[in-house]
């Protein structure tokens, strides 16, 4: 075991920094308003579909990956196969990181602002809100600052402590928002949008974005997960660890779906209001509530929460990458990091009405996302670079790796795993990558 590189120190601290990892403003901001844009239930349905037979194994996968190097992607890959082509997929996995990163902290700098924005009463003005410069650069700059600071502790002390004492709370805050949105008046009509499907609605671009969101929010396909198995030890189990993450993060989303589309449709708010939904249309339900100021508050400290979990988890992946394979200390790459990604994400926080240019960005067409810079980065790094990131992995745990070295290293800690170790080969080494391929082929005829 490489000492210097730091190790989780408990079971239950590996899972809970996993499910933080993966649970964030994916599983309530982007999960909401993806399903309300793609029809609701045919889209939950389809997203666990990928959930189950994509997410589970490829979790399995990637911590796989990660525990039997003990590196960083790029160092992973390279050590399995050294080739310039793995090398590269792992800087792309690196490169995905700070992309995602670059956008996700300004949704989640939006998410912190709305704490004070309901607790000072004036919950509207979404757009006023979004395209003032000096909210959007401020609120993103605190919570890069933020992130920068908890990864700043390395491994344990820092991602591993905070994790264990903010995934349960953020927990008991949707318990309790559950329960109050489904008492609402006319809360019903969101419950039967949500669980009725209605299969006409399934069309290739739903698939599309099931397959996206489900890799998005499980964190796969950008060398997250290979990364934080890289701390795991072998007698930890890495089926019921990964299969547990899985069910966490996918547990949350469809939480997040029975408090955001009961309290919609009660206030007769329309599903399709894209990236602003969350922000837009549940302050003025938390308006309309007794005590809904400090709900609502607490509704944003909840996302606020979710949403840290994740960026330092995508702080994570470059830092390992930099200090492993570059040898330059934790606390200067963090440093680094954290400058290159807030001039990375300058554009993006200034794309919702504040410069022209980046608002009417418009490099891809409308049918695939909205004009402004924020929706690209989300499309190009948070869709299109995370499902062909989970097709290089499962090709390379498939056919480079191969199946039957990883069954090796997965069954450490986990014996009974060679049981069902055939059907999970089966869907990484062929159902996986034909279908991703034959997704992406279908993405770039709409392109
Ligand atoms: N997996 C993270 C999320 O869902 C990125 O927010």
């Amino acid at each position: 075991m490489e000492a210097q590189r730091g190790q989780w120190g408990s079971k239950i601290g590996f899972i809970l920094a996993g499910a933080g990892a993966a649970i964030g403003l994916g599983n309530i901001w982007r999960f909401s308003y993806v399903a309300g844009e793609n029809g609701g239930a045919a889209f939950v349905l389809t997203y666990l579909i990928f959930v189950i037979f994509f997410g589970i194994p490829l979790i399995i996968a990637e911590i796989a990956i990660g525990r039997k190097t003990q590196k960083n992607p790029v160092g992973a890959f390279t050590s399995i196969k050294n080739t310039k082509f793995w090398k590269f997929v792992g800087y792309f996995a690196v490169l995905t990181n700070i992309g995602i990163l670059s956008f996700y902290s300004v949704i989640a700098g939006w998410t912190f602002g709305y704490i004070f924005k309901m607790l000072s009463g004036d919950a509207f003005g979404y757009q006023s809100f979004v395209s003032n410069p000096y909210f959007e650069i401020g609120l993103f700059a605190i919570f890069l600052i933020f992130t920068a600071g908890i990864v700043y502790g390395g491994v344990e002390k820092g991602i591993e402590k905070w994790s264990k004492i903010l995934m349960p709370l953020l927990i008991l805050i949707m318990i309790f928002l559950i329960i109050y949105a489904n008492f609402l008046e006319g809360s019903s009509k969101g419950l039967e949008f949500y669980l009725k499907p209605d299969f006409s609605k399934i069309t290739p671009k739903v698939i599309l974005s099931a397959i996206g969101q489900a890799m998005f929010s499980l964190s796969l396909g950008m060398g997250l997960m290979i990364t934080y198995g890289s701390y795991l030890s072998k007698k930890e189990n890495i089926f019921v660890s990964g299969t547990t993450i899985a069910l966490l993060d996918t547990a949350i989303a469809i939480m997040a779906g029975f408090i955001i589309f009961p309290a919609l449709f009660s206030m007769g708010g329309n599903p399709q209001a894209g990236p602003a939904l969350v922000f837009e249309v549940l302050p003025k339900l938390f308006m309309g509530m007794p005590g809904g100021q400090i709900v609502g508050a607490f509704f944003f400290v909840l996302l606020s929460i979710a949403a840290l979990t994740s960026t330092i988890s995508m702080l994570e992946v470059p830092v390992a990458f930099f200090v492993d394979e570059k040898k330059i200390s934790r606390k200067k790459i963090v440093l680094y990091a954290t400058i290159f990604t807030f001039f990375m994400g300058l554009p993006s926080a200034l794309s919702q009405g504040t410069v022209e240019i980046f608002t009417n960005f418009g490099l891809l067409p409308a049918s695939i996302c909205s004009a402004d810079f924020l929706s690209h980065m989300n499309f190009i790094f948070g869709d299109f670079a995370v499902v062909l990131g989970a097709l290089f992995a499962s090709v390379f745990v498939g056919w480079v790796w191969g199946i039957k070295s990883a069954t090796e290293e997965i069954s450490e800690g986990s014996k009974n795993f060679k049981k069902i170790a055939f059907l999970w080969g089966f869907f990484i080494k062929y159902i996986i990558p034909i279908v991703i391929t034959l997704i992406l082929i279908r993405l770039f005829g709409v392109i």
